[in-house]
């Protein structure tokens, strides 16, 4: 394992670009200006706060992630965003009410300086946002332009030597991807034939890939899930990762889920349902931008529960997810879970689930590691679908005909060993019957 010598050192800026300025972006970039400052713990993240251990259980080797792989450094992190709307990152820092008062006076003059190009819009897509500050091309080929201008622009106002795009812009309506946007080759034509399929998510992130810059997709939008884009991203010798975050109520059900199944416990119902008072609730709460969140929010059990193998105990669930938009709550978005579960000889229980969360707060960590970890996979010259990295979403992608994985653990597993891989150290694999010698003989 000698993959040491092959990595890069993260020199210089990096700039993390991301098409839409709202609470998670800014939540984001007021957090990390504030851990410039030394004013903030970076909690939530694994590339600030997480370990990996090396070796043997008895070694006690067991060291932080940042010093096992050369990330960026947080102090050389710098933002760029497009919106639709024209507020400043501090004036939508403000607004979305995530952080208090006296964090957001101590980041509010570096915010204020964070100002979003104007954005790609389809008011068919986002429809719940009155759009102020949009570009005025008229055809997917000029919007991509301007956009790889803006990219260019970024990276010499920002002075930056990298840049990774993280979409964390609004829902939009939901659309099956369709035939003209399956393969690079149809994708190119319907681009030329400025086909009304294509959405804004999806120019966003090939003007990025055109340019050479990785993308990461925070979004249930349609993009780099594509084949289409995977197969430019390979083309182009570029990083994906994708999709949806995975912060609070599926984090929470890819972590019970597993646990049920381990236990051989069966499940008859899944009843989630959820009340947010953000702009992303507001978005959700049009039918057709939450039928895209449903179909990242629902897919999770099925490949966690394996209804195939265990016909019995996960044959016939209830799965059912529901998002209320409710203005009081605004990012503090509360999540129940009522759990219908089966025991020994089919006797019935119930599991609730009550996470008083905040939005904002769980996604910017995520948005964190995967703008670092985007950027390490990029200078290891790493391309398409960062698998490993699936750890951080909804609905991760793997490669055509790779079952994936939604188990919280495997994909931590998955993610750290991939780490000790990248440093030139052996993966763990949990077997440790050497520990018991004799006792235990490997057979
Ligand atoms: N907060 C979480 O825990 C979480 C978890 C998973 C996914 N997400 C996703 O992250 C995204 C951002 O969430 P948020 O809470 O910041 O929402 P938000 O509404 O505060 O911000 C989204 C921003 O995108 C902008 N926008 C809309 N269309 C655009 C376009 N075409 N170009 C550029 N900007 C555009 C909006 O004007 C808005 O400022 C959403 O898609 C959300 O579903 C959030």
């Amino acid at each position: 394992m000698e993959n040491k010598k092959q990595l890069q050192p993260a020199e210089g800026r990096l700039a993390v670009l991301t098409p839409g300025l709202g609470a998670v972006s800014t939540t984001f970039m007021a957090g990390v200006e504030l851990l410039k400052k030394g004013a903030g713990e970076p909690i939530g993240s694994v590339t600030q706060m997480g370990t990996v251990r090396l070796g043997k259980r008895t070694d006690e080797r067991t060291v932080c992630i940042k010093e096992l792989v050369p990330l960026a450094d947080v102090s050389n992190l710098v933002f760029g965003a497009w919106d639709i709307r024209g507020e400043n990152a501090a004036e939508v820092m403000q607004r979305s009410g995530v952080l208090s008062e006296a964090d957001m006076g101590k980041v509010r003059a570096e915010l204020s300086h964070i100002k979003p190009k104007a954005g790609v819009h389809n008011p068919d897509m986002v429809r719940r946002i009155e759009a102020n500050h949009i570009k005025k091309t008229r055809h997917h080929r000029e919007s991509i332009e301007a956009l790889r201008q803006d990219m260019a622009d970024f990276k010499k106002e920002l002075k930056a030597d990298n840049a990774v795009m993280v979409i964390c812009m609004s829902v939009e309506t939901y659309h099956p991807p369709s035939e003209n946007l399956l393969t690079l080759a149809s994708l190119e034509k319907a681009l030329d034939a400025n086909h009304e399929d294509i959405n804004p998510t999806l120019l966003y992130a090939y003007a990025a890939l055109q340019e050479g810059i990785p993308v990461a997709n925070a979004t249930p939008n349609n993009s780099v899930n594509l084949e289409s884009l995977q197969e430019l991203a390979r083309e182009r010798g570029l990083p994906i990762a994708g999709r949806d975050l995975k912060s609070g109520q599926t984090m929470m059900k890819t972590v019970i889920a597993p646990a049920l199944k381990a236990r051989l416990l069966g499940l008859n119902g899944w009843f989630s349902t959820n009340i947010l008072g953000n702009r992303d609730g507001e978005v959700l709460d049009d039918p057709a931008a939450f039928k895209a969140k449903e179909v990242t929010k629902a897919g999770v059990l099925q490949s966690i529960l394996q209804p195939e193998l265990y016909p019995k105990l996960y044959g016939e669930v209830h799965h059912k997810v529901s998002i209320h938009y409710y203005p009081p709550r605004g990012d503090a978005k509360e999540g129940w879970d009522n759990i219908d579960i089966f025991g020994w000889l089919g006797y019935p229980m119930q599991i609730k689930v009550n996470f008083l969360c905040r939005d904002s707060i769980l996604a910017a960590p995520l948005v964190l590691d995967i703008a670092l970890l985007l950027n390490l996979a990029h200078r290891m010259g790493w391309k398409g679908i960062q698998e490993w990295m699936s750890f951080f979403f909804k609905t991760p992608m793997a490669k055509k005909g790779l079952p994936v994985e939604n188990d919280l653990f495997i994909q931590q597993t998955k993610l750290k060993n991939t780490l000790r891989a990248i440093a030139g150290e052996l993966p763990i694999t949990h077997l440790g019957l050497d520990y018991y010698g004799d006792d235990l003989p490997i057979p």
